[in-house]
Formats: structure tokens, sequence, C-alpha cells
């Protein structure tokens, strides 16, 4: 297991994210109203950067770029990219995909994400 402090529990408000880099890549540890999650940090449509991105339904990210939707908890792909009109066609060469996300665990007010698996595919 390969664990990194990213941040303290008091930096990150409810509802807001802190990008780091770690291990050699760029997340988003989010504070969601149960919990922290850590994901990539980059849209994985055009890969443009997800930081302001907006959160729905308490767990939820929104791209603000073509607005693709993704479960912060899974980084599963809740909606796909679907702005503005005529997206569709840049959709037909890129097929959804998921967000990497990171097993993030809590110590001595520590906030700690494991990128062991990142770590082992390097
Ligand atoms: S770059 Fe995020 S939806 Fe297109």
């Amino acid at each position: 297991m390969s664990l990194h402090t990213v941040a303290n529990e008091n930096e990150i408000p409810i509802g807001s994210n802190k990008p780091v880099t770690v291990a050699g890549e760029n997340i988003l540890v989010f504070h969601l109203e149960d919990g922290y999650y850590a994901t990539q940090s980059n849209c994985t449509h055009l890969f443009m950067p997800l930081k302001k991105g907006k959160i729905l339904d308490g767990c939820t990210l929104q791209c603000p770029f073509h607005r693709a939707q993704f479960d912060i908890k899974t980084g599963n792909v809740v909606n796909w990219a679907s702005f503005p009109p005529g997206i569709q066609l840049v959709n037909s060469i890129r097929k959804e995909k998921p967000l990497k996300t990171y097993p993030v665990t809590i110590e001595n007010n520590e906030i700690r994400v494991d990128m062991t698996e990142t770590e082992s595919i390097n």
C-alpha cells in the first residue's frame, strides 16, 4: 500500500475539492457530506481540468466545459458530454470513459490517498 498525505481534514470544506499532485498524478480530493474521495483531475472527455466543476446532488461532478457528469465516489459516467449543441459529433470519437478514482483514508486528522494501483502500473 502506498499512502500519501495530501491535506489535513480542515483544509477542504464540504462541497469543495483540493487539487494535488501525488506520485506523479494530478488528482482532486473532494470533501462530500459523507467523507473524502479522490479522482483524476482532468475530464476523460477532452482532458480539460475538472477542479472548477459543479457538484450536483451531493456527489455528481459536472465538467465545466461540455457538462459530462461523473459519480465522484465511483468515477462512473452519469451523463456524457451534452453541451454545446453539436458536441455529439465529438462524442462519436470520444466515447464514455469513467474517471480514475483512488481510495482515501483518514488517520490522525490527515487525508491520505492510496496510489498503489497507479504506482504499480508506472
Ligand atoms: S472536457 Fe469535460 S466534458 Fe468535455
